[in-house]
């Protein structure tokens, strides 16, 4: 494979977010839990808008105009569909972290203590389900629309995008400004 493109890439460091977030739980570290959860869940966001904004609509628009590769990663006919499903899985994303992080946060503050095994075995479970299904949708991405934009788009049109993307990629909520 080339050179990890800029959304491939990030999907690792949220891995990496999501793979810290389980050993905190076990822990009953929930000031760390919430923490990676608030992070991964914003930094998912603004993940999903560079997709929803920048990539899916490019990838699309070449589709139309761009003759196909001759070799694969070709874009199927149906990269309309494949690009739908995609999006409604970020809705469940969204909603499902969205609803873990509530469930964190209603955690009574003795819950690092004693108690509590019920809640955070229902955390616990959600956070595997989104982390499995994630996954998934990365892989799927990952060996599906990330390279039909490299296959679809020239040199400049490929800079371009990626560099629309990174803006995105950048404008986290306030809240994580350093
Ligand atoms: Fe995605
Ligand atoms: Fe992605």
């Amino acid at each position: 494979m080339k050179n990890p493109t800029l959304l491939d890439h990030d999907h690792s460091e949220m891995d990496s977010l999501l793979a810290d977030f389980f050993p905190a739980l076990e822990k009953r570290d929930i000031p760390r839990c919430l923490e990676l959860l608030d992070l991964f869940w914003a930094r998912l966001a603004v993940h999903i808008r560079a997709e929803h904004v920048h990539l899916f609509p490019a990838v699309l628009d070449a589709c139309h105009s761009v003759q196909p590769p001759a070799t694969p990663p070709t874009p199927p006919a149906d990269a309309q569909e494949a690009i739908n499903a995609l999006r409604h899985e970020h809705d469940f994303f969204m909603t499902e972290i969205w609803r873990t992080l509530k469930l964190l946060r209603a955690l009574p503050e003795t819950a690092s203590r004693e108690g509590s095994a019920e809640a955070l075995e229902a955390i616990r479970q959600k956070a595997e389900i989104i982390a499995q299904r994630l996954h998934a949708h990365n892989e799927r991405e990952e060996g599906g629309v990330y390279r039909w934009a490299e296959a679809l788009l020239d040199e400049r049109a490929g800079a371009a995008l990626a560099s629309k993307m990174q803006v995105e990629l950048e404008n986290m909520p306030p809240r994580f400004h350093h």
